[in-house]
């Protein structure tokens, strides 16, 4: 199976970072035979920049941390998803817990998930429980409402990672076995062929055993994207 590997580049790099990251992930890609899909997500400013470094036919896929439900409009500061085609992204991250502790709801995520896919864009759709929520027992049912929000995106059309809070930039991960049971759940929710990534302190060290779930189609990765050798051995680890 291909694996898809999501760099979060999240408020992170500047233009030199960017495109040297963009050019050298794809010559990579390209050099490749077992190719994994990658998805670069640098803040949206430099989405053109990292653009300008492909080629046509390029093999890294770009995508976005955000896009806003509209298409267009008085919403200052926002960016839409027509907009994000427009420049050549193919994907947006949507519902990024960091996102929604600035105030995004449920409701909110899946009507940026409409627009993204009318627009043409695949959603990188995030959930996941608090530290809080995962102690008391209640990840399953956290992940339940979150995703009860999304059964009316049609199939196929979206990607979900699965990302407890707790993991992120923490050095935490779940038991493996937990990660298994939190996708299964929900891929019991939205379908078995619901594509769920894993995100949450994803390393070199430790991709490797998260990938060997059947039910993980890949891992969204923060912090450790940002380095261009770490994102070369998290490659290798994919397209083992
Ligand atoms: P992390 O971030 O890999 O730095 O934990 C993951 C994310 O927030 O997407």
């Amino acid at each position: 199976m291909k694996r898809m590997l999501v760099a979060n580049w999240k408020m992170n790099g500047d233009v030199q970072r960017v495109r040297a990251f963009a050019f050298a992930m794809n010559q990579l890609l390209a050099r490749q035979d077992t190719a994994s899909d990658i998805v670069f997500c640098p803040p949206a400013l430099y989405l053109a920049d990292a653009k300008q470094m492909l080629p046509l036919n390029a093999q890294l896929a770009l995508g976005a941390q955000n896009c806003h439900a509209a298409v267009k409009g008085a919403f200052t500061g926002e960016i839409s998803a027509t907009m994000l085609m427009e420049i050549g992204c193919r994907y947006v991250i949507l519902g990024h817990s960091e996102r929604r502790a600035m105030g995004e709801t449920d409701v909110m995520v899946m009507e940026k998930a409409e627009a993204a896919i009318a627009a043409g864009l695949k959603p990188i759709l995030c959930v996941g429980e608090s530290r809080a929520e995962y102690e008391a027992g209640n990840t399953v049912e956290v992940l339940s409402r979150q995703l009860g929000a999304l059964h009316s995106l049609k199939a196929g059309s979206f990607v979900i990672a699965y990302e407890p809070i707790w993991a992120i930039g923490t050095g935490l991960t779940p038991k493996i076995a937990e990660i298994s049971a939190a996708h299964a759940a929900i891929k019991s929710v939205l379908g078995s062929g619901t594509d769920v990534l894993y995100g949450g302190s994803v390393n070199a060290g430790n991709l490797r055993e998260i990938l060997a779930l059947p039910e993980v189609a890949g891992a969204l990765i923060g912090g450790a994207s940002l380095e261009i050798e770490s994102m070369i051995a998290m490659l290798a680890i994919a397209a083992a």
